[in-house]
């Protein structure tokens, strides 16, 4: 699928976002955006919107979570390419590139609990080994961080100026820790060596495209209720989880990546509006149009009791808020979902991902 010509560059075909004005005050047209983790959930949706904006986009990725299936379909976009590559390993690029955004990462409990290693690994040198490329390169650097940095808060809605609670040694201290880590080499970077960079503390987020069984409750609850299953709450319910649809995510992260300041930021991107997971439970019955019934489990160790993204911050820096709410995400992912189960049912064996249902209206909306 990549696009490399005999030397090694990326050809490129049209013309689109500039580079911005660097060294020789001149701009190339088009920029150049490095996505690592972009076959994966939301590094997909990030490579089909800057494509959308003209950028040139390369995807590095080692599908350790994901499937080519995922950015199948920009396979035949000029701009675009896939480059296999575990970040953990040095990454060497040709040619100029303006943007490093650096996505590459189990991010769902069940995944890096599976790839505890992997997961340090990637937060840790792979965070190293692109800020040495956006180094290099005089690129923007943007790291998607994550809510997980504030552990199990004790400070309600959570602000970027909280440093969290986080047990440095429980089962979740491996994707916590990483990231914590990867926040700190990045500022290292921006402080030692001016690089430039942005911090996005990502909140629980989803859209097409998440897998049916990566233990996230958002597709938990989904396949469950859509296949006549007892929807499985943790504890009481009474936990707190504030859901963000997708493309607000991308508008957000594209916002911060153009964002023309040099100083570090670091801002929440999520939507606050709180529900607890019993409440989702039983929206997602009422969406799917399910009888399934709802039953309780014991809480994983150190599960979150709260969350919620203060977004004051985000808001006076970006103009950024989320514009989808969760009534209307729901239904908008709801054929993915529908798709997704029915491509199980028929013991797809290796169902990835891509599915694109026909969206209700208010999707073209977005
Ligand atoms: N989705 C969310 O709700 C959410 C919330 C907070 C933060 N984030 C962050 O956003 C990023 C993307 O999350 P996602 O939900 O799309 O997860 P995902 O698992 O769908 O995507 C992660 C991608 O990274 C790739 N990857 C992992 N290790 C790699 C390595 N060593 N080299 C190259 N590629 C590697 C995987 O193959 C996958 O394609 C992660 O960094 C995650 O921590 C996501």
């Amino acid at each position: 699928m990549s696009k490399n010509s005999d030397n090694g560059e990326i050809r490129i075909f049209r013309p689109g976002a500039c580079a911005p004005v660097r060294g020789n005050g001149k701009r190339r047209t088009p920029a150049r955006a490095v996505i690592t983790g972009g076959a994966g959930f939301v590094g997909s949706h990030l490579c089909e919107r800057l494509l959308a904006e003209g950028y040139e986009v390369l995807c590095l990725d080692n599908l350790l979570t994901s499937s080519e299936k995922n950015i199948a379909h920009l396979g035949s976009e000029p701009g675009f390419a896939y480059i296999p590559h575990d970040v953990t390993r040095p990454i060497f690029i040709q040619g100029p590139v303006d943007y490093v955004l650096h996505f590459a990462s189990p991010a769902s409990p069940q995944d890096y609990l599976e790839h505890p290693i992997a997961t340090l690994k990637v937060g840790s040198l792979g965070t190293h080994n692109a800020l040495g490329l956006a180094r290099t390169k005089g690129a923007t650097f943007l790291l998607a961080s994550t809510s997980e940095v504030y552990g199990d808060p004790e400070v309600h809605p959570q602000p970027e100026s909280y440093w969290g609670k986080v047990n440095p040694v429980g089962p979740r201290s491996v994707y916590d820790e990483a990231k914590r880590y990867a926040e700190a080499v990045t500022l290292a970077y921006a402080r030692t060596h001016g690089v430039r960079v942005r911090v996005p503390r990502i909140f629980n987020t989803y859209g097409r495209r998440m897998r049916l069984n990566d233990g996230r409750v958002l597709p938990n609850f989904m396949s469950q209720a859509l296949q006549g299953e007892p929807l499985t709450v943790h504890g009481d319910g009474s936990q707190t989880r504030s859901l963000c649809y997708v493309s607000d995510l991308v508008e957000g992260i594209f916002r911060l990546m153009l964002l023309d300041r040099d100083e570090p930021i670091i801002v929440n991107l999520g939507n606050p509006e709180e529900v607890t997971v019993r409440d989702l439970a039983v929206e997602i019955l009422e969406v799917t149009g399910s009888s399934s019934a709802i039953v309780y489990r014991p809480l994983p160790e150190d599960d979150p009791r709260q969350r919620r993204p203060d977004t004051g911050l985000v808001q006076r820096i970006l103009g950024w808020s989320p514009k989808v709410s969760r009534r209307e995400g729901l239904r908008m992912v709801l054929p993915y979902f529908q798709e997704a189960v029915r491509a199980v049912s028929k013991e797809v064996p290796d169902f990835g991902a891509e599915i694109v249902p026909a969206m209700p209206a208010a999707a073209s909306a977005l």
